[in-house]
């Protein structure tokens, strides 16, 4: 059995494994070199070639234990016909959806538009470099979809203000998305991810009296629909308020926290398997407050079942001997 499936299958604290989310990207010098020839990030992502050797580029230079594909939340709209650009310097634009359309959009449509993705895990999960490892297949959850297909870029400066005035709007295209990221699930896991992230990077914009609506049922829905498949389903519900009921109430397998979170009270109120934390701003220090800081989290989770991650992606900056150090770290911990 795998590092990542021992943590999370059997509740094994004896071994750390580790990844890092954002792992395939652009601190990796090998990245930029093919990202440079290929300025349409989509049509990156589309082509399973370059995807599938991007995914494994960090697997070659460090002892990671999961491949997480190159891909992107965003494909979920591509799929559904809603124009999605990356912007230098700005981030994701996305053009208005056309919900009468989205809405006849059949499965097939959908997977025939965005298949590459699942050619590339296919590639990835059939890849020596992949034995005894995982390969992780993702999606962004509902709300955090919903963000940007309403609000049309990253909400960095807040959501638009009459971002909750359509409620039909919001209820139709929340229906849409359920439906079609099972299908993305779906077809992840047929083409071999045998772990899926769930990313919920704007959970903590709403108030917490929103969250059954927004967050809690429409994650459960998705992560009943994973564990069907007996695949592991990791949730990162980023910057929520209250991640022990937020546990209690989806009831993922692991749960991936934040920086901003106390690592003790995590390790002392949550019963499942927890994943990362550590700010991904101490790779960008030196070695020795890098160690100080992973070995806080390393302290905290030695009896807990444990996967070694940061509290969010690791950030361009980072030099990579500096997450050649940090694997070091967890390994000889
Ligand atoms: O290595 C990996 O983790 C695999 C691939 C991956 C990407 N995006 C590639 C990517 C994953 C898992 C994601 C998830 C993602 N995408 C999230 C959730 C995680 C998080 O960071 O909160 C979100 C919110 C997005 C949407 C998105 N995609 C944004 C806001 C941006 C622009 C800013 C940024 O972070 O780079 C992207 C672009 C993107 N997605 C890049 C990569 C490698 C950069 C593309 C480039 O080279 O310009």
């Amino acid at each position: 059995m795998s590092p990542l499936h021992k943590i999370i299958k059997n509740k094994d604290t004896d071994i750390k494994a580790m990844w890092v989310m954002r792992q395939a990207g652009r601190y990796l010098p090998e990245f930029r070199q093919i990202r440079k020839k290929n300025p349409n990030f989509i049509k990156l992502c589309l082509n399973e070639k370059l995807s599938s050797e991007i995914t494994l580029q960090p697997i070659r230079r460090f002892a990671l234990d999961a491949a997480i594909i190159f891909s992107d939340i965003l494909m979920l709209p591509y799929g559904l016909n809603q124009k999605v650009e990356f912007k230098k310097n700005f981030g994701p634009i996305l053009k208005k959806l056309q919900l009468n359309e989205a809405q006849k959009i059949s499965e097939a449509n959908f997977v025939n538009k965005i298949n590459p993705v699942y050619k590339a895990i296919s590639y990835v999960s059939k890849n020596n470099l992949i034995q005894n490892k995982n390969v992780i297949g993702f999606i962004g959850a509902p709300w955090t979809l919903l963000v940007y297909m309403i609000n049309l870029q990253s909400p960095k400066k807040g959501l638009k203000k009459n971002f909750f005035e359509d409620n039909d709007l919001i209820k139709n295209i929340l229906q849409i998305i359920d439906k079609f990221l099972k299908i993305h699930l779906k077809n992840q896991i047929e083409n071999g991810a045998d772990v899926i992230q769930i990313f919920d990077s704007w959970a903590g914009l709403l108030e917490e009296k929103n969250y059954y609506s927004y967050i809690y049922n429409p994650t459960i829905s998705l992560v009943d629909f994973v564990k069907s498949f007996k695949v592991p389903v990791i949730c990162f519900p980023r910057g929520i308020k209250n991640y022990q009921k937020f546990c209690e109430i989806v009831k993922p397998d692991a749960i991936n926290i934040d920086y901003n979170v106390d690592p003790l009270t995590i390790s002392k109120t949550i019963k499942i398997p927890v994943q990362g934390g550590l700010d991904p701003k101490f790779l960008l220090t030196d070695k020795q407050t890098l160690k100080k800081e992973a070995t806080k989290y390393l302290d905290i989770f030695k009896d807990h079942p444990y996967i070694f991650n940061l509290g969010h992606g690791i950030l361009p900056k980072t030099k990579p001997e500096m997450l050649e150090h940090l694997v070091k770290i967890v390994k000889n911990y």
